[in-house]
């Protein structure tokens, strides 16, 4: 079955949405295969985001993502990523589709409550970056 990364990002930690982002993922029908509470190394950070390091929001990224504890996750499912990123919503929480978790619980671009992986490719390198060694 298809995998992907999941994180509930500092925000979502800090106001005790941590069970309502798992429950939501669980409720769809996907499984939890890894799950772990920790503050991220700016170095990790860096390489997750890479491909925003030219934008003008990376600094400010980095540093929000690095603030606190989040948890990553590692969810299994038939097309996980797609299923993932359908219940998380877009990327501007304001836009975001009520129902979803951004349309629900988040307000501002830059702290938008969870991360999901954007296409199985990305969800392998991002399980190797927070997990290496998951078989
Ligand atoms: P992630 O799941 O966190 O990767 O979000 P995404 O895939 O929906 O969006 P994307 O990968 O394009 O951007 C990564 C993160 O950068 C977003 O979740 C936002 O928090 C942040 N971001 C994206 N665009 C902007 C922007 O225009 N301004 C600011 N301040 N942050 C942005
Ligand atoms: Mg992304």
């Amino acid at each position: 079955a298809e995998r992907t990364l999941i994180l509930v990002k500092p925000d979502g930690v800090s106001r005790g949405l941590v069970g309502e982002v798992i429950g939501r993922l669980e409720r769809k029908g996907l499984t939890l295969v890894a799950l772990e509470l920790r503050t991220l190394e700016r170095s990790v950070a860096e390489t997750h985001y890479g491909e925003h390091a030219s934008k003008p929001f990376f600094g400010e990224l980095v540093d929000f993502i690095t603030s606190g504890p989040l948890v990553a996750l590692v969810a299994e499912g038939p097309r996980a990523v797609e299923a993932s990123r359908g219940l998380i919503g877009a990327t501007d929480p304001v836009k975001a589709a009520p129902g979803s978790l951004r349309g629900d619980y988040a307000l501002e671009i830059g702290q938008n409550l969870v991360h999901g992986s954007d296409s199985p490719e990305s969800a392998k390198r991002e399980i190797d970056l927070f997990f290496p060694g998951l078989s």
